[in-house]
């Protein structure tokens, strides 16, 4: 049994400091760019509030509802298939393989630190081969970084929830948001701001194809830490009592807030130096170092304030994306907090070192199947996969399985005239987006 809970701001942060990490900073403003910028913008808004939202509350619902690990509270929640419904719970093996290439990224990001304290590339094509020097050519630097967020992250979860997860996050989300904000400030005093503008909210829907809807799916789940046990685990140690559609609301604000205040930042710098901003999953690790030499030393200066940005946004999701099962260990086979982190540590440090020999020259080639090599495929399958089809198990779960009375009897106080439109989109809209999205993205439609 849980004995440990958050306090009403510590859920919020936390829950939001796992929402916010790398697919806000890192991945949203390069897809953005990728689709074309405002039409794609205004379909990820849509998806977040119409799918995203309502996910949000069902996932929080069953954590609050089963106040144990993913796994025992879907069975708990389901005494009568409990045998079937439990694999529901497994969803949160999504985010240890996530943390395979996670923690990867991290240790890049860790790596920038550093080196933007010494030098910056004075041009995108050095930048370039900085980058790629560092991905296929030196493992051991890419081990060491990678190691040292296996450390921090290992660590925080041994503290526990209060003491670790909590705490990381009551220092490292509002040190975030200053940092975020004070250079979306600087961002608004330059010329090209309006043009960053009207990139994001300026739609031209001829740039938009049946593809970015899925794109705007996926990745609305991916950064709402949806489908994956996280919110779900941590929704377990909510106090009783606790609004529900306040915490949701919260979270996804939060997450959606961030979002677009890095993408405007990073479009407003882009363009004001001369960059173009389809610049793919290299938008933050070329395009912005060459683009903070530009700034002088004040560029300095923002490079290192952002990548510790980034990390810290990085670190406070890979707690939660570890925790489930850290959290399934304890309860399920009784194992200590420091027994159940260490091997879910290892797990991800054991594969993300394959993910880093997966991008290295004289390896990459034996690491790589149909095309994707195994960074890739990791990253596709959790994304296109395993996401998805937590969402789409959740919506089923509350929608179906749990009785409406119960449902109702905690929601409807809260939600109102809007719990039938939200009951309906969990059982109807949203399976169906989740099922087209998931046959699209394994290539069957
Ligand atoms: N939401 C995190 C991000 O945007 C990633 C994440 C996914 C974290 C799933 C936890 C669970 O980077």
């Amino acid at each position: 049994m849980k004995i440990e809970r958050f306090t009403k701001l510590g859920f919020i942060l936390a829950a939001a400091g796992s929402a916010v990490g790398l697919g806000n900073i890192w991945k949203f403003p390069y897809i953005t760019g990728e689709n074309g910028g405002g039409a794609f913008v205004i379909i990820y808004l849509l998806t977040v509030l119409l799918i995203g939202f309502s996910i949000m509350i069902a996932e929080i619902l069953i954590g609050y509802m089963g106040r144990l690990d993913t796994v025992s509270s879907f069975e708990v929640l389901a005494p009568k298939n409990k045998n079937i419904w439990k694999f529901g719970g497994f969803q949160g093996l999504a985010g240890l393989f996530i943390m395979i290439f996670y923690s990867v990224v991290i240790g890049w990001i860790f790596n920038y630190i550093v080196t933007s304290i010494t030098s910056l590339p004075s041009t995108v094509e050095e930048a370039e081969s900085i980058f790629s020097n560092m991905l296929h050519t030196e493992f051991l630097t890419q081990l060491l970084y990678h190691t040292l967020a296996f450390f921090w992250i290992t660590y925080v979860l041994n503290k526990g929830l209060k003491g670790g997860i909590e705490k990381m996050n009551m220092f490292l989300m509002p040190a975030l948001m200053i940092i975020l904000l004070g250079m979306f400030s600087y961002a608004t005093t330059l010329g090209a701001f309006s043009q960053a503008f009207e990139f994001m909210f300026y739609p031209d829907w001829s740039k938009i194809d049946s593809g970015a809807f899925v794109v705007a799916v996926g990745h609305a789940f991916f950064t709402l830490s949806l489908g994956m046990g996280a919110i779900m685990t941590y929704s377990a140690s909510l106090e009783k009592n606790s609004n529900i559609l306040k915490n949701a609301f919260w979270v996804v604000l939060l997450d959606t807030s961030i979002a677009i205040i890095a993408g405007l930042m990073l479009f407003t710098f882009l363009y004001e130096y001369g960059s173009i901003p389809s610049k793919g999953p290299g938008l933050v690790f070329i395009s912005l170092p060459a683009v903070f030499y530009e700034m002088g030393v004040l560029g300095n200066f923002f490079s290192i304030i952002f990548f510790i940005a980034l990390a810290f946004a990085g670190l406070t999701s890979s707690v939660s994306l570890v925790e489930p099962m850290v959290q399934y260990f304890i309860d399920r086979f009784r194992w200590s907090r420091l027994k159940a982190s260490i091997s879910m540590g290892m797990f991800f440090w054991l594969f993300g070192i394959v993910a880093i020999l997966s991008n290295i020259d004289g390896f990459k080639e034996s690491l790589a199947w149909g095309g994707k090599n195994f960074f890739d495929w990791v990253d596709y399958v959790t994304a296109a996969i395993m996401l998805p089809l937590g969402g789409l198990v959740m919506a089923i779960f509350v929608g179906f399985i749990i009785p409406k009375s119960q449902v109702e009897s905690i929601l409807k106080p809260q939600l109102k005239w809007a719990f039938a439109p939200w009951y309906f989109s969990l059982r109807y809209l949203t399976p169906i987006a989740m099922f087209i999205v998931m046959l699209s993205l394994v290539g069957i439609i």
